[in-house]
């Protein structure tokens, strides 16, 4: 069994799908790991990290793929259209575990299904407790939420915590969190660590108590709807214009008080809601920061631009694209070791091959192409 390991192309992409510590597994295991030349230098992991646990390092992505049973990646290939096809370079039959977008790329699914890939979406991860050690948008969410503080500090023009000087009190910064799921507990937690006041918001009723247990005030609409919010999948469901209508009452008197808004609120496969109006926005003091993580699925400030910071009246609004690839190293190692924890338990010893099992719902739940066909279920014709 073949692997390769491509550099990310996409721009602005820091991070690698293997490590050291996950090809040496896989050495371990019998495969051949081909690592593209430079595929870790942003991630701060040298060509020679790959060979001293026995990868052949490639010089180019054609090298790296042209035999390739397995071919690990962070992003989908890019395409024809943009310039730069990378779904050529993979060979018929070879297996793709990645992020794919496939909600969001219909058409690259199907691209995979016409090459003979068999393709594994891992953003399609089901939400199961066995999962948890597979689940890429957990494990780089929990960094996403991390760095967001560190964002709105940075551009915030005073201290987090509360400081008592001989020269007088500095209040403590207040920090407010929209969406609680994986980045907002860890947004919570890092806030409460630099020593903010931290309250925070959700739809989902779970929520509540997590907030709590991190020391920060829970604030909700608290009525029938919101209580049946959360879907088998532990995601949030679109809310209805009443609701959206009383949250955004709630949400007016609170932003008001606020020096730092997180917003992280998303519904998976649909825009991200708007949470933070311009209106609200004019009703923050000049200095405040907003840092919106929903911004490449629309964002949840409708004044938030990829890739920049906006001034709106002295409000500064931060919209960073990618979140994760701004801690690259962290970010790589553990969505590396995502990758291994999903193939690992598939690898058939006396075969050196992988054989997937199709009725793990670890499988069936992220294979979106295979044996020339579009097979899951949420991207099937009229789904
Ligand atoms: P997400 O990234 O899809 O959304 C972030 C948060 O935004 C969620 O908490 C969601 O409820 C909230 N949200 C959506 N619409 C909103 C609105 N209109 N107003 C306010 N908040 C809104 O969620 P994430 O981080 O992926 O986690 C969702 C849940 O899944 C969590 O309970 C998490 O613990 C669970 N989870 C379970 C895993 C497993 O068992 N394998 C792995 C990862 C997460």
């Amino acid at each position: 069994m073949k692997i390769g390991i491509p550099k990310e192309r996409r721009p602005g992409e820091k991070r690698v799908a293997a490590s050291p510590e996950t090809v040496k597994k896989f050495v371990g295991l019998g495969c051949t790991v081909t690592v593209e030349t430079g595929a870790g230098l942003a991630a701060d992991i040298p060509d020679s990290d790959y060979q001293a646990v026995g990868a052949t390092i490639a010089a180019d992505p054609a090298t790296t793929l042209q035999d390739a049973d397995l071919v690990l990646k962070v992003q989908r290939p890019m395409t024809a259209a943009e310039g730069n096809d990378e779904l050529k370079l993979l060979k018929r039959g070879a297996i793709l575990v990645a992020g794919l977008a496939a909600l969001q790329q219909r058409d690259q699914v199907k691209a995979y299904a016409e090459a003979g890939i068999t393709a594994f979406a891992m953003e399609l991860m089901p939400r199961i407790t066995r999962a948890q050690s597979m689940d890429i948008l957990s494990s780089q969410s929990n960094l996403a939420g991390y760095k967001a503080v560190l964002d709105a500090a940075q551009h915030f023009g005073r201290a987090f915590p509360m400081m008592m000087t001989s020269a007088g009190t500095i209040a403590p910064a207040r920090v407010f969190v929209m969406g609680v799921g994986v980045a907002g507990l860890q947004a919570i937690a890092t806030a409460k660590r630099l020593g903010a006041v931290v309250s925070a918001t959700d739809v989902r009723p779970a929520t509540k108590e997590q907030v709590e247990s991190l020391g920060g005030k829970f604030i909700w609409v608290d009525d029938e709807e919101a209580r049946a919010s959360q879907t088998a999948g532990g995601y949030a469901k679109e809310m209805s214009d009443e609701y959206k209508r009383k949250q955004a009452a709630l949400i007016a008197e609170t932003i008001k008080k606020q020096d730092i808004v997180i917003t992280t609120a998303l519904i998976p496969g649909r825009p991200a809601p708007v949470l933070v109006t311009e209106e609200m926005v004019k009703t923050m003091r000049p200095g405040s920061v907003i840092v919106d993580l929903a911004v490449e699925t629309g964002g949840n400030c409708p004044l938030s631009k990829p890739d920049q910071v906006v001034d709106y009246n002295g409000v500064r609004i931060v919209a960073y694209t990618n979140y994760p690839s701004r801690v690259p190293v962290d970010a790589s190692n553990l969505f590396a070791k995502n990758l291994w924890n999903f193939l690992s338990p598939h690898w058939d010893k006396e075969a050196k091959t992988f054989k997937f099992n199709f009725e793990d719902e670890t499988v069936s739940g992220t294979c979106v192409a295979r044996d020339g066909a579009i097979v899951h279920p949420l991207l099937k014709e009229g789904a």
